[in-house]
């Protein structure tokens, strides 16, 4: 296995490019199984994941080719309709082969995936939804089987936001008869971008990106090309390398508005941070406050961010209460900070951030999960002496090259074997 050695590195300065997002390219390229031919999509990241996924769609028939960022996808009928759990346990987002298997081809015997480090990750949801447009489903030994010779619109409230649940009833639903609603939808950028490619498929999808999502069923669909949105969770962690570091950075090809959340966060702490249409600039500062957060559906503040803010907080004058309120153990990182001599009292939902500027202490800790990871390579950026981040197969699965791009702004920071 991979580790991160990290070293205290001074102020990041430069521009460093985002790459495509990796939960919008997951939903999209499964989405290519309601059309059979071939599919283009552009600025799909080099992750673990997307290689998960590749190998999750071969082995459903398709083939997959790579040509740099372009990955082009040709699906034909599967064999059988079947995701194995060797594969779904790598990647729990391989539950979203479930909707469009199920709309295409009327059948799909999906492994259940269980839970991992940030909570239990049900998928009920998911199981209701489908059962809503008329699918017969079963939960045997550990696999979700499920049949539908047809499925049928209909109008569908989820009671908690759910951005997997939304993504494979949109899938589904864009094959169904007649109209399917939903209610309480997730509203996420990786949502409107899935619609965007359902559509151009010749799907009828309106109103992604709000709560109530309207998709009118078709008969067919056919294959097309699509350019990936850019990672907003990679964007984030990026401007916050520079914000701890106090270092000017300029992160571009991303999309300011889809990190609102944290730009009023930053700017309230004490940042000056300024953007254009396609790029986010944080400006040197010394000092900064601890402010509080909430995570929450988008446009809230992402979870997904919660990991690396805490860190940033872990720097801040003062103190800040992080409440973690999309999962329920979301918190894995704070024992690893907690090594490094940051300050932070975790309760179950909510973490108490005394910030002590300069204080963090180089030591040897272990990547939990894929965001956990993350923020401790952005304390190693800070922390006197050498850090060392292990397990950081967690960090592959969702950052492309994150050591490069951050040696890029001047980090010491170097992979090695464990
Ligand atoms: C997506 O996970 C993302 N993954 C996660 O990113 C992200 O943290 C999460 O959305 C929230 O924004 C991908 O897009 C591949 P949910 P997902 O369904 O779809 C509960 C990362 O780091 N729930 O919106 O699984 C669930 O337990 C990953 O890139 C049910 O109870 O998240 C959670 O508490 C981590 N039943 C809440 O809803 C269900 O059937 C939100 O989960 C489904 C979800």
């Amino acid at each position: 296995m991979d580790k991160m050695i990290v070293q205290p590195s001074g102020a990041l300065n430069g521009s460093v490019k985002t790459s495509g997002a990796k939960n919008s390219s997951l939903p999209i390229l499964f989405s290519s199984l309601l059309a059979e031919g071939e599919h283009t999509f552009h600025n799909v990241p080099h992750l673990k994941d997307i290689e998960s996924t590749c190998e999750l769609l071969n082995l459903l028939g398709a083939e997959t080719l790579r040509e740099g960022t372009t990955l082009k996808v040709k699906v034909k009928r599967p064999e059988r309709m079947q995701a194995d759990y060797d594969v779904v346990r790598k990647m729990r987002a391989s539950i979203l082969c479930l909707g469009p298997l199920l709309a295409q081809y009327g059948e799909a015997v999906v492994s259940l995936p269980g839970g991992c480090a940030i909570g239990t990750r049900p998928i009920n949801l998911h199981l209701d939804a489908m059962e809503s447009l008329g699918a017969q489903m079963k939960v045997e030994k550990g696999f979700v089987l499920a049949k539908a010779p047809k499925l049928v619109g209909s109008t569908i409230l989820f009671e908690n936001a759910t951005v997997g649940g939304t993504e494979n009833l949109m899938m589904a639903a864009s094959l169904a008869e007649g109209t399917t609603i939903i209610e309480n939808a997730a509203k996420e950028p990786e949502i409107v971008d899935l619609a965007n490619y359902l559509n151009k498929m010749g799907a009828k999808v309106s109103g992604a990106g709000t709560s109530i999502i309207t998709i009118e069923g078709v008969e067919k669909l056919k294959p097309a090309e699509h350019l990936i949105i850019p990672d907003r969770i990679e964007a984030g962690t990026l401007l916050i390398a520079g914000a701890i570091t106090g270092g000017e950075v300029r992160v571009e090809d991303c999309m300011p508005e889809h990190i609102e959340s944290l730009i009023q966060k930053m700017k309230e702490s004490g940042f000056k941070i300024t953007k254009d249409k396609t790029s986010v600039t944080v400006h040197p500062c010394q000092s900064w406050q601890g402010v509080d957060i909430t995570t929450a559906p988008h446009p809230g503040f992402a979870t997904d961010l919660q990991a690396q803010y805490m860190t940033l907080m872990t720097q801040a004058e003062g103190t800040s209460v992080i409440t973690e309120s999309i999962f329920e153990n979301r918190f894995m990182h704070v024992q690893e900070l907690t090594r490094l001599g940051a300050d932070i009292t975790p309760k179950t939902r909510v973490a108490v951030v005394r910030g002590h500027k300069g204080e963090l202490q180089g030591a040897p800790v272990m990547a939990t999960d894929l965001r956990a990871s993350a923020c401790l390579v952005l304390a190693g950026l800070v922390a006197q002496g050498e850090t060392t981040v292990n397990r950081i197969y967690h960090l592959d699965r969702g950052y492309e090259k994150l050591e490069d791009k951050l040696t890029s702004l001047g980090a010491k920071i170097k992979r090695a074997k464990e």
